[in-house]
């Protein structure tokens, strides 16, 4: 029940610092550390390649898992949209996993692709909301997102917990693998759930930033460079999908390769500044949209942070950054939607698991 929330979203957003706390509970063993069954290890250990296959918003989760797998368990990783994958199925390595990602376990996309490599005698493990769905059924393992039900149709908590069990895999490979990581998982997260719990607490000014950028625009840009572009394209999701403002999230290099065209006097961009190697470079993209007259709001964390930037993050791990930056994303992308009238929890022409491929 979404009690005294307006909307199910609106609850949905607010429930990611307890579902963070919850997943790491859940993956806890007795000793407090984070734990993955063993068996599914052992498959990521055969594994010379580990294939992601998703759609919408758990797509944009499995991209930032990419980077998690790939930096701390040292395993390659590629990550497709399922309806392109079934159709156009790329070259496998010799010995690859697959591991579907779905907040309903439900998606036709995704479930003709389990059957495809199910087929071919290949092991998969599904990443699910959902206990006893057609994928965990289908899949030889499951593991559990623990983030309750998602009502709304824009989904937001199962993006943020699906990187969290995504985080806990790759550093319990690294841990069989014998590499050393130079931080707990375990308090990391939990410093997440506390800076998650901030920025809930910051709606009033993501409601500010929603009516000064978005309340009247017909367009609007989010760029950001590494694991922020990847949140980029899920905070560009988050607001076409429920505002029907036409948005689009952009690698900041790629923006001047054509799409650059399309800033006018007034164009909102919202850019992300979380990762301090390429902090340099976001900023100079920033200065070349405001040359073309764009309406900036940069959004950073903090020790990066500059006069000019609109709202800064408190600082988590630089890998993490991902399930802190969203959830601003998320409220403005709510705030806008409403302020525009539109219906936040079912948005037009959308079903909330799409069933048919
Ligand atoms: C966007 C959204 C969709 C879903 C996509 C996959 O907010 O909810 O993009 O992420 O349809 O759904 P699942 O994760 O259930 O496979």
């Amino acid at each position: 029940e979404k009690g005294t929330y307006p909307h199910y979203m609106l609850k949905e957003i607010d429930e990611q610092p307890f579902v963070m706390r919850r997943i790491i509970q859940k993956y806890q063993d007795e000793n407090g550390q984070l734990t993955i069954d063993p068996q599914i290890i052992q498959e990521v250990l055969n594994a010379d390649r580990i294939y992601i296959i998703a759609c919408g918003t758990s797509y944009h989760a499995g991209l930032v898992g990419k980077q998690l797998i790939e930096k701390w368990a040292k395993i390659p990783v590629e990550v497709h949209v399922a309806s392109e994958f079934s159709y156009n199925m790329p070259l496998l390595s010799e010995k690859p996993l697959f591991i579907y990602i779905s907040q309903s376990g439900e998606t036709a996309d995704s479930r003709a692709v389990l059957v495809q490599t199910n087929n071919l005698g290949y092991k998969a493990i599904t990443i699910t909301n959902v206990p006893g769905s057609t994928l965990s059924r289908e899949a030889d393992y499951t593991l559990l997102l623990h983030a309750g039900p998602e009502i709304a149709v824009a989904s937001t908590k199962a993006y943020t917990a699906q990187i969290a069990v995504l985080a806990i895999l790759a550093v319990a490979t690294a841990k069989a693998k014998g590499i050393e990581l130079d931080f707990d998982l375990v308090k990391e997260l939990a410093i997440v759930a506390n800076v998650m719990e901030m920025l809930c607490d910051a709606k009033e000014e993501m409601e500010k930033i929603a009516r000064e950028y978005l309340a009247v625009t017909r367009n609007c840009f989010f760029i950001g460079r590494a694991v922020d572009y990847y949140v980029c394209l899920e905070g560009a999701l988050k607001l076409k999908e429920i505002s029907y403002i036409q948005a689009e999230g952009f690698a900041g290099g790629e923006l001047k390769h054509g799409t650059i065209a399309l800033i006018e006097d007034g164009t909102p961009v919202i850019a992300l500044a979380t990762q301090e190697h390429v902090n340099l470079s976001i900023r100079g993209n920033v200065k070349e949209v405001v040359a073309r007259g764009a309406n900036p709001c940069i959004i950073s964390m903090r020790g990066l942070e500059t006069e000019e930037d609109r709202f800064v993050i408190p600082a988590v791990h630089p890998m993490l950054t991902p399930l802190v930056s969203v959830v601003p994303l998320q409220l403005i992308a709510y705030y806008a939607a409403l302020h525009r009238g539109c219906d936040v929890d079912k948005p037009r022409n959308l079903a909330k698991s799409v069933t048919v491929e």
